[in-house]
C-alpha cells in the first residue's frame, strides 16, 4: 500500500475540491458533506480536468461534454469509459489517498470490460482508447483482437466475413510497425472496429459441440451438401483429435475451390484465416475454423449461375500470369461510368470491388496452388471467370497513362499512409483498400512479366485516387420500383 498525504481537511472544507499531483499522477479530491472521494483528474473522454466538474450528491459531471461519473465507483453513468477511483482515509486532520498501482490482472480485466462495451456498441473512439490503455499499461494490445474474435465468431451467422480477412492484413501491418505505436493502434482499432461493426446487433448463433470422427472425404461431402451441422461436427471431431489449421489447410483449400464461391472469397478467407492463427496463436484457431466452415456452407456458388455454366468459354487461358495480367488490365481500364450509373439493369451493378476481387483472388490462388498444385486447374478456371465477367465493363479507349507508377517503393509508402488514415466510414471499403494493396504488392513481387507489374501498379494507383461512389440512392429506387412493379 502506498498512501500519500494530499490536502488538509480544513483546506478541502473551504474549497470543496483539491488537486494532487505527483509525477504523471493527477488526482482530484472532492468533499461533499461528510463524504470525501478521490478520482483520476483526467476525464477518460478527452482528458479535460475533472476537478473543474460539478458535483451533485455522489455524481460528478465533466464540464466539457457532460459525461457523468459515480464518485463512489468511478462508473460512467452518462458517456463511455469509467474513471479510476482511489481509496481515501483521514488521519491527523489530513486527507490521504492510496495511490499504488492496481494489480496487472485487475487492470487488464477492467480494460477488457471497457473494450467489450465498446465492441458491443461498435464505438470506434472507445475501442481506440482501450487499446491505447492496453499499450500504455504494458499489456499486449493484440489481446483486444483475440477477444474480439471470441466475441464475434458466433455472431457471424453466415460465418467468416471481411472483418476476419482484413484482420489478417491489419495484424501484418501491426507487426511491421513495431517502432510506431500510433500506427499499431490504428491497425488494431481498425481490426476490432470492423469485427464489432459486423457483429453489431446480431444475436448469437451458437455452434454445436457434437463431434464426429473426421475424414477429408466426409468433410468435403458435407460442404458440398451445404450441411452445416455435419460439417461442424466433423470439424469438432478434427479439433478434438488434435488437428490444427496446418493439417486442415489442404482440405479447406479443396473445399474453397470446389465452386466459384462468393466471387473467390472462400479461398481468400482460407489464407487470411491461416495468417490470423499464425499471428495470434492457437487461442483463436477454434473460433476461426468454425466460422470458416460455416461460411463454406452458406456461400453463393456463382459457377452454378447461367453466365458461368458454360465454362469452356472462360477456360482457354491456362497460365496464371497471363490471367493475372488480363485481370490487372480489366482493373486498370474499369469503365467507372458503370459505377455511377443508375439507368442499367441489376446485372450491370458493378463497382470497383468487382475489379479488386480478381486481384485478391489471384493472389490467393497463386499462394495456395503453389502449396497444393493439384488445385491449379480449379483456381485458374475460376480466375478466368473473373476476367470474362468483368470484360464488358472495361473501356480500353480511356487514357490511363497518368496512373503509371514511376517509383514503386515511394508509391507503396504513400499507399500505406492512405490506408493508415483512410477516412472512410465504410469498413468494407477500407478493408478492400488494405487487402488489394497487400495482394498487389505480393503479386508485383512475384510476376515475371514487367507489363503485368506495371499494369498492377497503375491499376492500384487509380483505385487509390479516384472518388468511389459508396451509396446508390437513385439506382436502388429505380431498380426496386421496376422490380416490384411486376409483383402479383
Ligand atoms: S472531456 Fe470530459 S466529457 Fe469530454
Amino acid at each position: 500500500m502506498s498512501w500519500e498525504r494530499v490536502v488538509s481537511l480544513q483546506e478541502l472544507e473551504q474549497k470543496t475540491n483539491a488537486l494532487f499531483k505527483k509525477g504523471s499522477k493527477h488526482i482530484a479530491v472532492f468533499k461533499m458533506g461528510s463524504d470525501i472521494w478521490a478520482i483520476d483528474n483526467r476525464c477518460p473522454h478527452q482528458g479535460y480536468p475533472l476537478v473543474q466538474g460539478a458535483v451533485e450528491e455522489c455524481v460528478l459531471t465533466c464540464s466539457w461534454h457532460n459525461w457523468k461519473f459515480d464518485m463512489r465507483t468511478g462508473k460512467c453513468l452518462t458517456g463511455g469509459d469509467n474513471v479510476r477511483t482511489y481509496p481515501i482515509k483521514v488521519e491527523e486532520s489530513f486527507v490521504w489517498v492510496e495511490v499504488s498501482e492496481p494489480f496487472k490482472e485487475e487492470l487488464t480485466q477492467t480494460i477488457l470490460e471497457g473494450l467489450k462495451t465498446a465492441f458491443t456498441k461498435a464505438k470506434y473512439g472507445r475501442a481506440s482508447r482501450e487499446l491505447a490503455r492496453l499499450y500504455f499499461n504494458g499489456m499486449d494490445p493484440t489481446l483486444a483482437v483475440k477477444k474480439s474474435i471470441e466475441w464475434s465468431y458466433e455472431k457471424f451467422k453466415e460465418g467468416t466475413t471481411h472483418a476476419y480477412a482484413a484482420c489478417a492484413d491489419w495484424l501484418r501491418f501491426y507487426f511491421e510497425n513495431i517502432s510506431n505505436p500510433e500506427n499499431q493502434i490504428i491497425c488494431l482499432t481498425e481490426a476490432v472496429d470492423h469485427m464489432a461493426d459486423d457483429a453489431f446487433g446480431q444475436s448469437l448463433v451458437a455452434y454445436s459441440k457434437e463431434a464426429e470422427p473426421f475424414s477429408e472425404e466426409a468433410f468435403i461431402s458435407a460442404i458440398e451438401a451445404q450441411d452445416e451441422k455435419k460439417a461442424i461436427a466433423l470439424l469438432q471431431g478434427a479439433l478434438g483429435a488434435g488437428f490444427h489449421f496446418k493439417q486442415l489447410e489442404k482440405v479447406f483449400t479443396h473445399a474453397a475451390l470446389m465452386h466459384y464461391n462468393d466471387f473467390g472469397h472462400a479461398l481468400i478467407y482460407v489464407i487470411k484465416t491461416g495468417t490470423v492463427i499464425e499471428l495470434l496463436g492457437k487461442e483463436v484457431e477454434r473460433f476461426l475454423l468454425l466460422s470458416l466452415t460455416r461460411a463454406f456452407c452458406h456461400m453463393t456458388r456463382e459457377d452454378l449461375l447461367t453466365e458461368f455454366k458454360d465454362t469452356s468459354k472462360y477456360s482457354s487461358q491456362n497460365s496464371y500470369e497471363s490471367l493475372l495480367e488480363a485481370n490487372a488490365k480489366n482493373f486498370l481500364y474499369f469503365d467507372s461510368r458503370f459505377e455511377a450509373a443508375y439507368d442499367k439493369p441489376v446485372s450491370d451493378n458493378v463497382g470497383w470491388l468487382d475489379f479488386t476481387h480478381p486481384i485478391t483472388f489471384a493472389n490467393a490462388v497463386r499462394v495456395q496452388c503453389q502449396k497444393y498444385p493439384e488445385f491449379w486447374k480449379q483456381g485458374l478456371l475460376q480466375l478466368s471467370f473473373f476476367q470474362g465477367r468483368n470484360l464488358p465493363y472495361v473501356d480500353t479507349a480511356q487514357n490511363v497513362s497518368s496512373w503509371a507508377v514511376k517509383n514503386k517503393d515511394h508509391f507503396f509508402a504513400q499507399c500505406v499512409e492512405k490506408i493508415l488514415d483512410h477516412g472512410m466510414n465504410d469498413r468494407t471499403q477500407a478493408a478492400h483498400l488494405l487487402k488489394t494493396f497487400c495482394a498487389v504488392k505480393e503479386e508485383v513481387g512475384y510476376a515475371q512479366n514487367e507489363a503485368t507489374q506495371k499494369m498492377l501498379l497503375a491499376a492500384l494507383n487509380r483505385y487509390f485516387h479516384v472518388p468511389i461512389k459508396l451509396k446508390h440512392v437513385r439506382r436502388a429506387a429505380r431498380q426496386n420500383m421496376s422490380l416490384v412493379a411486376k409483383d402479383f
